[in-house]
C-alpha cells in the first residue's frame, strides 16, 4: 500500500538517463544532470517530508491532467488545438480562503514533482494552498506529433505560452470551484521565471502576486555579461574561487585558442577525446564550445550536483602538481567525461545540426531544437566570449550562434536582433512596471545580470542571494543551505505573508 504510489512516483527520464545521443552540447547534458540530481533531492524531500502525513497516506494526489488548448490564442480562425499537461495536488488545501499556487513548467518536460516538493510547496503546507502546475507548450508530452516541424513549431513562443496560462487559469478555476477568495500566486525559475512576472504584467486580474526566481526579463542577442560573471564567480572566494583559478582558465584557454587556430589538431583531438576528426572551424567551435561548457556548466549550477562545483573546479586548475594549464585542463575535461559517463565527446558540428533539425518529438529528453528556436525568434542569450574580460575561447562568437537559426530555421541572423528589441518593448525588459512581484537571484548565476536586481516600488522587490548559484532558493531546503539562501527563503515567504494578509483589507 506505501509502496505502491511511489513507484508510480519514478521519473521516466531518471531511466532514459543521458540518451541524448549524438549532437547534445556538454551544457545540455550538464543541464540535465542538474535535473535528474534535482529530482532525486525532492523526491527525498517529499518522501521524508510529506509521505509520512496522514493526508498523503492515500496517495489519491497528485492528480494528472490532460486539457485541450488553442494552437493559436490570437488567431481564431485556425481551430487547431494541442494537449496540454497539467497536475493538481489539493492536499493541502483549504478550499474557502486557501490560495492557488500556480508552478509554472519551461523549456523542459515537467512532473509530478512540479506540485509535491520544493519552495513553493513548503510555502503551500503554511498557507494552505492549492497546488497546480502547468507544462509548457512543445515541451515534454504537451505537443502534437507534427509539432516540431518548421512550419508548426511556429505556435512557440512565450506570448502564446502567457495565453495558455490565462486559459488553464479559468479551466482550474471551473473544475474547482474557485472564488475571489482564492487568490493565485505563481512561480517560476529561469525561462518560467520571466513567464511568472509576465503573467502578473499582463494579467494582473488573473494572477495576485509572482514569484519570478533566476528570471533573464531583460532579452539580448549579445550575452557577453554571462562569461563576465563566469570570471567573477571564478575568482569568488565565498565559493572557493581565486584570482589563480581565474587566471589559470583565462590562460588554458587562451593555449587551446592558439593551437586550434594551426592547421593540424591532432593533439586536441587526443588529449580531450574527441569523438571524431575536427572537420573545420565549425567543428573547431564546437570542440572550444563544448569545453568552455564544463566551465560555464559548474558555474551555473554551483553545488546543484553533489560534488560539481567551482571549488572543485578551482582545485584542479590550479594544481601545480597536475602539469601544465593544458594539462589540468585536460584532467578537468576527463573529471566532467567520467561524471557523465561519457567515452568521447561529439564535437560535430553536423551532428549538432542534424540534432538541432529533427523534427521527432521525444517527451523526455532535452529540447535543444525549441529552446533553440526562441532564441532565435524571442530572446537571443547567446553565451559569447568576443569580448577581453571573459576567460574562455575567443571561437565561440555571436556570428556562429545566430547562423545556427538560418541553417536549422532558416531565419534570417540579422532578423534576431529585431526579435529581442520587441520581447524587450513588450514586456519592459528590467524595468516591468507592475506590482507584487519577487524577483530572486543568486550572484554566483552568470543569469543574474538580465533580471531585476534592485527594488522597483515597495510591491516589486528584489532579492539577491550572496554566494548561490541558479534557481537555489526554488529547492527543498537543506542543512548545507547557506544563511544567505535562508534569509531569502524567509523574506519571500514573509512578503507573500504579507500579500496574502492585504487582500482581506482590500477587495483586489
Ligand atoms: C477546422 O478548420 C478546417 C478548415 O480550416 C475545417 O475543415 C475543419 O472542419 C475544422 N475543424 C473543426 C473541428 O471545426
Ligand atoms: C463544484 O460545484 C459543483 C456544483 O455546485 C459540484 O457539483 C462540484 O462537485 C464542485 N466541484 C468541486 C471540485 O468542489
Ligand atoms: C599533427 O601533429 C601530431 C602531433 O601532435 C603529429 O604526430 C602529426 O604527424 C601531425 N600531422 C600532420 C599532418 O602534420
Ligand atoms: C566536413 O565539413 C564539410 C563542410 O565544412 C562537410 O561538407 C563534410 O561533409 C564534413 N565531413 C564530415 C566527415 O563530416
Ligand atoms: C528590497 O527590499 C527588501 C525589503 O522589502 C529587502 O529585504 C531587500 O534586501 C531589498 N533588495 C535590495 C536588492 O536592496
Ligand atoms: C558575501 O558573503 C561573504 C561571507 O560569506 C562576505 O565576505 C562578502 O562580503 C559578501 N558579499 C556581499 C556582496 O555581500
Amino acid at each position: 500500500m506505501l509502496l505502491a504510489p511511489i513507484a508510480v512516483l519514478f521519473l521516466p527520464w531518471l531511466e532514459s538517463a543521458l540518451s541524448l545521443g549524438l549532437g547534445g552540447r556538454n551544457m545540455w547534458l550538464i543541464k540535465q544532470k542538474v535535473l535528474q540530481s534535482q529530482e532525486r533531492r525532492v523526491q527525498k524531500y517529499f518522501l521524508k517530508n510529506y509521505k509520512i502525513l496522514p493526508m498523503f497516506g492515500g496517495m489519491t494526489e497528485p492528480k494528472e491532467g490532460l486539457f485541450p488548448q488553442p494552437l493559436d490564442h490570437f488567431n481564431r480562425r485556425n481551430n487547431g488545438t494541442f494537449k496540454q499537461r497539467y497536475w493538481v495536488n489539493t492536499e493541502l488545501w483549504e478550499p474557502h480562503h486557501g490560495p492557488v499556487f500556480f508552478f509554472i513548467g519551461g523549456e523542459q518536460t515537467l512532473t509530478s514533482y512540479s506540485v509535491l516538493a520544493g519552495e513553493h510547496v513548503d510555502l503551500a503546507q503554511k498557507y494552505k494552498a492549492l497546488l497546480v502546475s502547468l507544462e509548457h507548450r512543445y515541451y515534454g508530452t504537451s505537443i502534437n506529433p507534427d509539432g516540431l516541424t518548421n512550419r508548426n513549431i511556429q505556435f512557440l513562443s512565450s506570448q502564446q505560452a502567457l495565453a495558455d496560462l490565462a486559459t488553464f487559469r479559468e479551466f482550474i478555476g471551473q473544475q474547482y470551484n474557485l472564488t475571489r477568495n482564492n487568490r493565485w500566486i505563481c512561480f517560476g525559475g529561469s525561462y518560467p521565471g520571466s513567464l511568472s512576472a509576465w503573467f502578473r504584467l499582463k494579467f494582473p486580474h488573473l494572477v495576485f502576486a509572482a514569484v519570478a526566481s533566476s528570471a533573464p526579463v531583460r532579452a539580448q542577442l549579445d550575452f557577453t555579461g554571462y562569461n563576465k560573471v563566469v570570471s567573477q564567480s571564478l575568482s569568488n572566494p565565498v565559493v572557493g574561487g581565486s584570482m589563480k583559478c581565474r587566471s589559470a582558465v583565462a590562460s588554458a584557454f587562451s593555449q587551446l585558442d592558439g593551437i586550434l587556430v594551426g592547421s593540424n589538431t591532432s593533439r586536441l583531438e587526443v588529449d580531450f577525446k574527441s569523438c571524431q576528426k575536427l572537420n573545420g572551424s565549425d567543428d573547431r567551435v564546437e570542440f572550444a564550445g563544448n569545453l568552455a561548457d564544463i566551465v560555464m556548466g559548474t558555474v551555473q549550477y554551483n553545488e546543484e550536483v553533489p560534488g560539481r562545483n567551482i571549488a572543485n573546479l578551482c582545485r584542479i586548475m590550479t594544481d601545480q602538481k597536475l602539469g601544465s594549464v593544458y594539462q589540468r585542463l585536460m584532467v578537468l575535461n576527463k573529471d566532467y567525461m567520467d561524471s557523465m559517463e561519457l567515452q568521447c565527446v561529439d564535437n560535430s558540428h553536423q551532428n549538432a545540426l542534424a540534432n538541432l533539425r529533427s523534427t521527432e518529438v521525444k517527451p523526455y529528453a532535452m529540447a535543444e531544437r525549441q529552446w533553440y528556436y526562441q532564441t532565435c525568434t524571442e530572446f537571443g542569450y547567446y553565451q559569447t566570449c568576443e569580448d577581453k574580460s571573459c576567460p574562455l575561447s575567443r571561437w565561440l562568437t555571436l556570428q556562429f550562434q545566430v547562423d545556427v537559426c538560418a541553417q536549422v530555421f532558416g531565419i534570417d541572423p540579422g532578423s534576431v536582433q529585431g526579435a529581442v528589441d520587441f520581447t524587450n518593448d513588450y514586456y519592459g525588459a528590467d524595468h516591468l512596471a507592475s506590482s507584487h512581484i519577487i524577483f530572486v537571484n543568486g550572484d554566483i548565476d552568470p543569469w543574474h545580470v538580465l533580471s531585476v536586481l534592485k527594488n522597483q516600488s515597495h510591491s516589486e522587490v528584489a532579492l539577491v542571494i550572496n554566494g548561490t548559484a541558479h534557481c537555489a532558493n526554488m529547492l527543498p531546503v537543506q542543512q548545507e543551505d547557506l544563511p544567505s539562501l535562508r534569509q531569502a527563503r524567509q523574506k519571500i515567504d514573509h512578503q507573500i505573508g504579507a500579500w496574502l494578509a492585504e487582500e482581506h483589507l482590500s477587495s483586489w
